[in-house]
């Protein structure tokens, strides 16, 4: 909590997202909305190009045909797009309707609410007088930040800061409390005068409900926006087996958006309310499903470096068995050491869960608990299933062994604005290059893999003369058959590299005297920064197979 984070270099990467039309708050104009993000003309494309190399590395590329390195054997994806509004018994019967939930605190003063895992604070003594301080700060803010609230929690003014007494270091309020080495009564809230305004923490559903149908009143048209895309594929596991005759294994992949009330939207997109997940739910038989485990969580973590994050800032991190949800045989993440985190703290882009044949059985037979080390459907007060299932036949029949079972799942399920911020993190540099008369200047560049750049190349005249730009367009226009490129005649050619470099485009070509009299041009490539002569009759097939 005390550490220092990169706090300047994430201002700087959300005022360039803004600047450059990557990312706007929603609803701007009308002072925002908390949580919800818009993708400007540069992110719209940048996360179009991160959700299509994820379905095409993991969907329409795959080749069943092959056992890819690390797979216990070849087998087949297909992909789904399921709603957003489904029967509300998915969540019942899926647990997310009894369980799906985060604590939260109130403050009866400010009228403001908290997370209450993330509330920290300290003991401090002024004259005397004992008060545990809170904060909702993290990172480096949370020190100062309980030393502004401990001069207004005591009366005491800013220059006579030195009389407070700090009797101990940051604590978690949630961890003290249920201690009970601290009690409401003692506490200062973040944004509160006086101590004992917290209200008693509680339970807080995060999906949000909506009403099916023009009347609404009725428990029964009561319903959720999907707070995850995995149930959708659930639903449809019968009717992928039945119509396009995979076989186990296999998997279904989908993208689509999520929703989830987040009691305390934070770090930019990190913790939105509204996001795209990428899911995969792997079908597989139940004795295969460790390896198959194994080997997608390999299998992803390969994805990310592949596509150019930093290693040294990704961690794979296996769960602890004590933090398994009930259901779970096994859970890594994969996470990045985005930069408002302190130094050695790390944020989730994806969990990969061995999910056993918890959901399919849970749609089977209603919802399950685990009981004396066995999944059991959960009884209501009156004996009968607390939330039943659809009593539809979700086994699968092996036709060459000769055995029905319900399939185990392993589900890798990534983020995909998540993805987006952890790439722009990791693409953003600060660094010198020399100007057109040869003496540094300072630049901003993102060097985002090409696969992910929203444009490509940039096609620039050096001069709006000599007939330079009826070149230069003719080339942007054969170019833009192939991939997004962008055509730019205004401002010096330093300030146009300039403006390419901050858009992340990895190659920029420009049309000089030389083009005029040989035929070429010149190949600017960002992160090296070389000036290559090439053929201009040769550019557009060199590109094209540098992006292949
Ligand atoms: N079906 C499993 C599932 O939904 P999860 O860990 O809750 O698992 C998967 O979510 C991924 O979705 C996370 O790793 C993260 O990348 C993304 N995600 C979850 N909540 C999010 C939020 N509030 N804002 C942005 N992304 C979120």
């Amino acid at each position: 909590m005390d550490k220092p984070t990169d706090q300047s270099r994430m201002d700087k990467i959300v005022s360039l997202a803004k600047r450059r039309g990557f990312i706007f708050q929603s609803s701007e104009i009308y002072g925002g909305l908390n949580g919800f993000w818009d993708y400007g003309p540069l992110g719209v494309s940048l996360k179009r190009n991160l959700k299509d190399a994820w379905w095409h590395d993991m969907v329409a590329g795959h080749d069943e045909l092959a056992t890819p390195p690390g797979a216990p054997q070849p087998y087949e994806m297909a992909g789904l797009d399921c709603t957003i509004i489904m029967h509300p018994q998915v969540w019942k019967c899926s647990g997310h309707f009894d369980l799906f939930h985060d604590w939260m605190i109130d403050c009866r003063e400010s009228k403001k609410r908290y997370r209450f895992d993330h509330l920290h604070g300290r003991w401090a003594s002024h004259r005397g007088k004992k008060l545990f301080v809170v904060t909702d700060q993290s990172g480096d803010d949370a020190l100062p930040h309980t030393v502004t609230r401990a001069l207004k929690g005591f009366g005491v003014r800013a220059s006579k800061v030195e009389e407070i007494e700090w009797l101990s270091g940051l604590e978690s309020l949630a961890t003290t409390v249920h201690a009970q080495t601290v009690t409401l009564a003692d506490a200062l809230g973040p944004d509160a005068g006086e101590p004992g305004t917290l209200t008693q923490p509680r339970e807080f559903n995060l999906m949000f409900e909506t009403r099916i149908g023009a009347v609404a009143g009725d428990d029964d048209d009561r319903a959720f926006l999907r707070p995850e895309t995995a149930q959708g594929i659930f639903m449809n596991f019968k009717n992928v087996v039945d119509t396009s005759r995979v076989k186990v294994p296999f998997g279904i992949g989908q993208i689509g958006k999520s929703f989830r009330n987040e009691i305390t939207p934070r770090n930019f997109t990190f913790r939105s309310r509204e996001f795209e997940q990428m899911e995969i739910e792997f079908f597989c038989k139940p004795s295969e499903s460790a390896d198959w485990y194994r080997y997608w969580r390999d299998r992803r973590w390969r994805w990310y470096l592949s596509l150019g994050l930093t290693e040294g800032k990704l961690q794979l991190r296996e769960h602890h068995p004590e933090e398994l949800s009930h259901y779970s045989v096994g859970t890594a993440d994969i996470e990045y050491a985005f930069p408002f985190l302190a130094p050695g703290e790390f944020g989730e882009l994806e969990g990969i869960a061995h999910r056993g044949d918890f959901d399919l059985r849970s749609h089977m037979e209603g919802k399950l608990v685990r009981q004396d080390g066995q999944l059991v459907v959960e009884q209501g007060p009156d004996g009968k299933p607390r939330h039943r299932g659809s009593g539809k036949d979700l086994s699968y029949f092996d036709e060459i062994s000769r055995e029905r079972f319900v399939p185990h799942v392993i589900e890798p399920s990534a983020g995909a604005d998540r993805a987006v911020l952890a790439f722009l993190c990791d693409a953003y540099h600060e660094d010198e290059v020399p100007d057109e008369d040869g003496k540094p200047r300072s630049r901003t560049v993102l060097k985002l893999h090409p696969r992910l750049a929203p444009l490509k190349v940039a096609v620039l005249p050096l001069v709006k003369k000599d007939g330079m730009p009826e070149i230069a367009i003719d080339l942007y226009r054969k170019l833009k058959v192939h991939m997004p490129a962008y055509y730019d005649e205004k401002g010096s050619v330093g300030r146009r590299y300039a403006r390419q470099d901050e858009a992340g485009t990895p190659w920029c070509l420009t049309i000089d005297g030389r083009t005029l009299t040989d035929g070429t041009v010149t190949l600017r490539d960002r992160d090296s920064l070389t000036q290559d002569r090439v053929a201009v009759a040769e550019v557009v097939d060199m590109l094209r197979d540098r992006l292949r």
